[in-house]
Order: structure tokens, then sequence, then C-alpha cells
């Protein structure tokens, strides 16, 4: 009789845990017509962006880059990249004729103290690790240097006010640096370099997805959107001007001008949102805003997949005793997460290792390794399939998703060869190292877009494209570019 009970215990825990997992699905799911709501919903909201200050959780945020290189761009840049786990300082040589003749990167983890300081040691540590790498430098390049024009790509939400100037309207992705919060991050920049004794100029400040456009356009001019997804993620894209109903009369010379979308703020009611998220939210540093991102980028899914382990493990024994470690924010990150799901070992060893060393949780059983992998496999899935439909919200209100001339069936612009070949920028690690979250993407922008369209949409990877983009622009922007014309 014991035994029996036992069984029967047991047994009901394993059906809670079957429940949970279940309705965790069910939420989570994004079948194509749950996307169509969401890409319309991008559409509607980026025309409220557009036509009033505040019209829109999405700030459709004016960049004032009109014109996105074209190749011709030559000489040596530096790049500054700030914005998430990692900084970087970037130089490159342009050749003209669309060629990157050289590119040094480095990479430097941001010290976590750093991110919560003040905006003077902020930017001490970015000047003084700049200075270190341009006299790293090899000197017969440094000796063709023809100014030391500087792109800074700041990788938040800023309000620019020239293409080289801009202030900080609000901090993202863990970032809490009081003091710099409407103050013009070019001037923080430049005071820090000169009490460096730096003789740099920064010529161009740029958004993260603003450099990966350009550097897109650069390689390929049918680029006309850029999509960042790694720490947090965003989208900016080509208008035209005369769309830009809150700037009245904003002249550009091309006619066009890149908004920057701030899309991880986008919010929309047919969202999957699960408790989980509604958890995730409360907790962090900035509830009520960033919904999009919190369910899309490396900086969370690492922690949505925590939370449902840690559910499961309340609710049942399947994890062995609850590991305190399963209890704390963050402690599972993304990068593990993804090592998880892409685990290909026929007994999931991989999955046994993180569960052990990360979350103190050991010898699980197969059985409950593969529902690691399908927890991972749920959240991965969601998150790509939302920024496949952000970006098909992007084509639609361009006017590049087909729609509009589809009759019968048939696609007008296809026949009467109106179609334009779009091409879509892809920065950020998610994009660029997780590759079933790629797949996920890639197929589900063509599933949304049906495959009479789906041929002309073309998403391109670009690593480290939001610095080089960003020297780019500094390149355009130049002022000294001038003085050596004359
Ligand atoms: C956050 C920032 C945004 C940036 C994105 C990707 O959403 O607010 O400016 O582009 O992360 O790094």
């Amino acid at each position: 009789a014991v035994m029996v009970g036992r069984r029967v215990r047991s047994r009901k825990r394993w059906w809670r845990v079957v429940r949970a997992l279940d309705e965790f699905e069910e939420a989570a799911a994004t079948p194509v017509g749950r996307l169509r709501q969401v890409v319309d919903a991008m559409a509607v909201e980026m025309h409220a962006g557009l036509a009033s200050e505040g019209g829109s959780k999405l700030k459709m945020l004016l960049t004032f880059v009109d014109n996105l290189p074209d190749g011709s761009e030559n000489g040596i840049y530096y790049a500054l990249h700030v914005g998430g786990t990692n900084f970087r300082i970037l130089r490159i040589q342009l050749g003209g004729q669309r060629s990157i003749l050289g590119h040094d990167v480095e990479r430097k983890p941001i010290p976590q103290l750093l991110m919560t300081s003040t905006s003077e040691e902020f930017f001490d540590f970015i000047a003084l690790s700049l200075k270190e790498f341009v006299e790293k430098g090899n000197d017969l390049q440094l000796a063709q240097v023809r100014g030391k024009d500087l792109g800074f790509t700041f990788s938040f939400p800023v309000k620019q006010t020239s293409v080289s100037s801009g202030t900080l309207i609000k901090w993202t992705k863990g970032f809490a640096i009081e003091d710099m919060v409407e103050k013009d991050v070019v001037q923080c920049l430049q005071e820090a370099l000169s009490r460096r004794g730096l003789d740099m100029n920064v010529a161009a400040l740029v958004n993260d997805s603003v450099g990966t456009l350009a550097v897109g356009h650069f390689l390929d001019k049918d680029t006309v959107a850029a999509v960042v997804i790694g720490t947090g993620t965003n989208a900016c894209y080509l208008e035209r001007a005369d769309a830009v109903i809150k700037c009245q009369g904003l002249l550009t010379t091309s006619g066009g001008v890149v908004i920057n979308m701030e899309w991880g703020n986008f919010w929309s009611s047919h969202l999957p949102r699960t408790s989980y998220d509604i958890d995730l939210d409360a907790e962090s540093q900035n509830p009520n805003e960033q919904g999009f991102e919190k369910m899309i980028s490396g900086m969370y899914l690492g922690d949505i997949v925590r939370r449902v382990i840690f559910r499961l493990s309340l609710e049942s024994d399947i994890f062995g005793a609850l590991s305190s470690k399963l209890s704390t924010r963050f402690n599972l990150s993304t990068p593990l997460m993804a090592a998880m799901h892409e685990d290909d070992s026929p007994d999931l060893k991989e999955v046994a290792k993180i569960l052990e060393e990360t979350l103190d949780i050991h010898d699980v059983p197969l059985k409950v390794r593969k529902i690691m992998v399908r927890i991972c496999d749920v959240v991965t899935r969601r998150a790509a399939r939302l920024v496949a439909a952000g970006i098909v919200g992007i084509l639609k209100k361009t006017g590049r998703d087909g729609t509009g001339g589809i009759t019968s069936g048939r696609v007008k612009g296809v026949k009467s060869g109106k179609m334009r070949r779009t091409v879509v920028a892809v920065e950020g690690g998610l994009y660029t190292s997780y590759t079933i979250f790629r797949e996920y993407l890639n197929e589900a922008v063509a599933e949304i877009l049906g495959e009479e369209i789906a041929p002309y949409v073309i998403l391109k990877m670009m690593e480290d494209g939001s610095g080089i983009g960003a020297a780019m622009l500094a390149a355009s922007n130049s002022a000294r570019s001038v003085d050596t014309v004359q």
C-alpha cells in the first residue's frame, strides 16, 4: 500500500509538470495568424510614432543620417561601440569601391561596477581604453591617418540634435549611470578624450542598428533596414523624410532619413505573453518598459528559461531537491541556454553538465534533460518568430511586403516586375552565433511573407557591423575630409 501511495504521488507530480509545460507552450505559441497580428500592430505603431512625439511606445527617433555610405569612402577611421556586454574599439581602412582594406577590433568586457557608476568614471574608462588602442596601432598605419575621426556607436535611446550630438533619453539593458540621463553623450566622451590628451573628433553618433544599416548599405545598396538581436534588440530603416510628420518640413538631400525605431519598447496585446514574462518584467530595473526586448534579447532569454525550471522544481522533484541557485535572477545566461538547446549528443551530456555547473542541479535523467531542451526551444522559437514579425512590419510600413499588390492570389508587383529586392542587415550574437535562433527567424520571415514574396527579401548577417558602420558614417560626415580635398 505504501509503494502504491508513493507511486501515485509521484505520478501526480509528473502530471503537474506536464500541465505547467503545456500551459507555458500554449501561452508562448506563435502561429502565423498571431504573427500577422503582430506585423499589423508594428506597422500601426510605426505610423503613430512618426505622427507625433509620444504618439506611440515606439519612439521612432530621427537620426539625422540621410546619406548612407555608398562604398566610395576611403581612409582610416576609428570607432567606439558602447552598449552591450562588451565594449569594442575598431580601426578600419576603407579603400573606396566598396572595399574594406583592413580592420582591427578589440573587445573588452565592461566592468559591472562601471555600469552603475558616474558618467565621468565611465567615459574615463572608455577614453583610456581608446588611447591604449590608438597608441598600439602600428606606426605605418598611423602615419596614413588623415585625421583621427571617430564614429561613436552608443546603443541606447538618444534624442539626436545633429548627426554628431544627442542626449540620452533613458538607460536600457541594465545600465544605470543616472547623472548621464539627458546629457549630451558626445560632449561627455569628447571631454574625457581631452582629459586623456587624445586629439580625436567624434564625427558621427549612431545607434548600433544604424551602424549595421550603414555597413549593410556600403556592401549592398538594396539594404534598407537593419536589426540588432544581442543583449538588447532594436531596428532602424530608411524612411521618406516627408513621412516623418512630427518633424514638419524635414528636408534632406536624399529625400530619405534613417529612423531608429527603438523597437525594444514595442508593445501590443497580441504578443504571446506568459506569467514568466510578467514576473521577469516586474522584477526588472525598468518595469513596463522594453516589453518586446524582454521576450527577445540575450539579456533575458536565459532568465525566462530559469524561471520556468524554477517553477517546475517548486511543483515537483524532477530536478531533485530545490537548488537555491535557481531562485536568483540571471543565473542562467543566454549563451549557456543556447549551448543546452544545441546539444546534439545522444544522452544530452552538455545539458547535464550546464545544469550541474551553473545551477547546482545534479543527476537528472534523460527524460528531464529533454524537457530542458524543450523549454529552451519554446523560448527561442517565440523570440525568433517575434523578430520575424517585426521585420515584416517594417516591410509592410515601407510597402515592401507585397501586400496591396495581391489580387486573387496573384502578386501584381511580382508579375509587373515591381517587387523590389530588399535586404535587411542583421547583427547581434543571437543571430550570428545561435544557429537554431537564426533558422527559426529566417523560416518565419518566409512563412509570413509567403512563397511568392519571400525570395525578394534577404536577411544578411553582419558581424561587427555596427562598429564598422559607425566608422563609415564618421567617414562620410568627416569635417576633415574637406581639408584632404584641398
Ligand atoms: C536596447 C537599446 C537600443 C539598442 C538595442 C540593441 O534596446 O535601447 O538603443 O539598439 O538595445 O543593442
